[in-house]
């Protein structure tokens, strides 16, 4: 039976109600959509400490159930702590390191951001900017939900929510504008800082 430690949502950032073209009223309630996600992970992991590991079933059982809605959780944490993390800069081009490597690996900022807003445009609730460590290279990952498609061994930089709960209020259905919206509030020293404290090589 493993063990496991609550967690506590972080707290959000005084400079995410103040964002340009993505208002108050959207982020705090996002901001509790992400409460939701950390409380769910704390009963999940408190249920499964009291599963029937001998159930174990692949069609239905509490094991199984469990974990896959786990993987719903954390995967709802983890991309809105990047999410909430990185906002509340004045975005622009890329600064510092993390422009060198977009440089390097999309040619230009501009085709990051085509690329990016496409592979937003074109998934049901995710474009991660991620660096792959078996690949050594940045690339534009898609996901339709909380916990689809993560790719073993990468770390994601940029997170681009485009679960309509991100922009509705604000955009109705562009979601386009929402995106650049997104781009224009991007903190690039915090991305910069996780370039640094993962240890990112340059080559
Ligand atoms: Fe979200």
């Amino acid at each position: 039976m493993s063990s496991y430690e609550e967690i506590r949502p972080r707290e959000l950032k005084p400079a995410l109600l103040e964002l340009d073209g993505i208002s108050r009223a959207s982020v705090e309630a996002h901001y509790r959509l992400y409460q939701g996600y950390v409380n769910k992970r704390n009963e999940i992991l408190g249920k499964l400490g009291s599963a029937d590991l001998s159930g174990a079933n692949q069609i239905y059982s509490d094991v199984r159930a469990l974990k896959v809605e786990l993987s719903f959780a954390v995967g709802g944490i983890k991309n809105h702590e990047v999410y909430f993390e990185h906002l509340g800069g004045s975005g622009g081009e890329p600064k510092g390191t993390i422009a060198t490597l977009i440089t390097r690996d999309f040619g230009s900022a501009q085709a990051w951001r085509d690329d990016l807003k496409a592979t937003g445009m074109g998934g049901r609730g995710w474009a991660w900017t991620a660096y792959d460590w078996d690949e050594g290279r940045l690339f534009n990952y898609i996901g339709d939900a909380q916990n689809t498609y993560p790719i073993w061994n990468a770390t994601p930089l940029v997170a681009l929510d485009v679960y309509e709960h991100a922009y509705f209020l604000d955009y109705q259905t562009d979601r386009g504008a929402y995106i650049d919206a997104f781009l224009a509030n991007l903190d690039w020293a915090v991305v910069n800082d996780w370039v640094s404290k993962y240890q990112i090589p340059l080559r």
